[in-house]
């Protein structure tokens, strides 16, 4: 598993690039905006230097493959307008959890849908991923409803030990190509 080069990914309608530092505005307002972080349990970003240094972290990360992490863009504007990534490996590289926001201006447009499908695609292809995990807010209804038209099952048994208001899904490579 490598992630240089970057793996640039490109869809119907998005873009799913690198972040760069100039990303550091919309970085800052998805990781402090509130309907955004409703239902996401995570140290908020305060400042753009803050942002920056999220930026060089998640970038670093990458490198040392830690987890792959996409800012979203749609292919007529460069301009963030959400992220997506795959990280929380397993030590066997088997399985790993999904984690994305989306800039509101974006939402229930199906944007979020699109950008899970590619990176279901390249998790299971590429990386060979046997299971992709996500944990969310119970009452996270948009983040449910995404993750069940993609495949995913509420695993009802398994509990968040840090989180106990999330609940945890899973997609299974055999089951995404029944
Ligand atoms: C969750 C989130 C990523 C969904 O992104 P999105 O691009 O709006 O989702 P999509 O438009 O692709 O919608 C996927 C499905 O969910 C439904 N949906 C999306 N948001 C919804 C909402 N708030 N309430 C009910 N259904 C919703 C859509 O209607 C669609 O279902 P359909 O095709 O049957 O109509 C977005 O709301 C978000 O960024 N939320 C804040 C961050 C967050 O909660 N992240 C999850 C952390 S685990």
């Amino acid at each position: 598993m490598t992630f240089i080069p970057f793996p640039k990914l490109q869809t119907n309608r998005l873009s799913l690039r690198r972040l760069e530092e100039r990303d550091a505005k919309v970085i800052l307002f998805l990781r402090s905006n509130e309907i955004v972080n409703q239902f996401v349990k995570r140290p908020k970003t305060n400042s753009t230097e803050e942002a920056i240094a999220f930026i060089n972290k998640i970038n670093k990360g990458i490198e040392e493959e830690d987890w792959i992490f996409w800012g979203i863009s749609t292919n007529q504007n460069t301009e963030l307008i959400g992220t997506i990534c795959l990280w929380n490996f397993s030590e066997d590289k088997k399985i790993a959890e999904v984690g994305y926001d989306l800039h509101p201006k974006f939402h229930q447009k199906g944007i979020m849908n699109e950008a899970l499908e590619c990176i279901l695609d390249y998790g299971f292809n590429t990386l060979s991923l046997e299971s992709i995990e996500a944990y969310t807010h119970k009452n996270n209804e948009g983040s449910k409803k995404l993750l069940i038209k993609n495949k995913f099952e509420h695993i009802a048994h398994r509990k968040d030990n840090d989180n106990p208001d999330n609940v945890i899904f899973s997609v299974s490579k055999d089951h995404m190509t029944s």
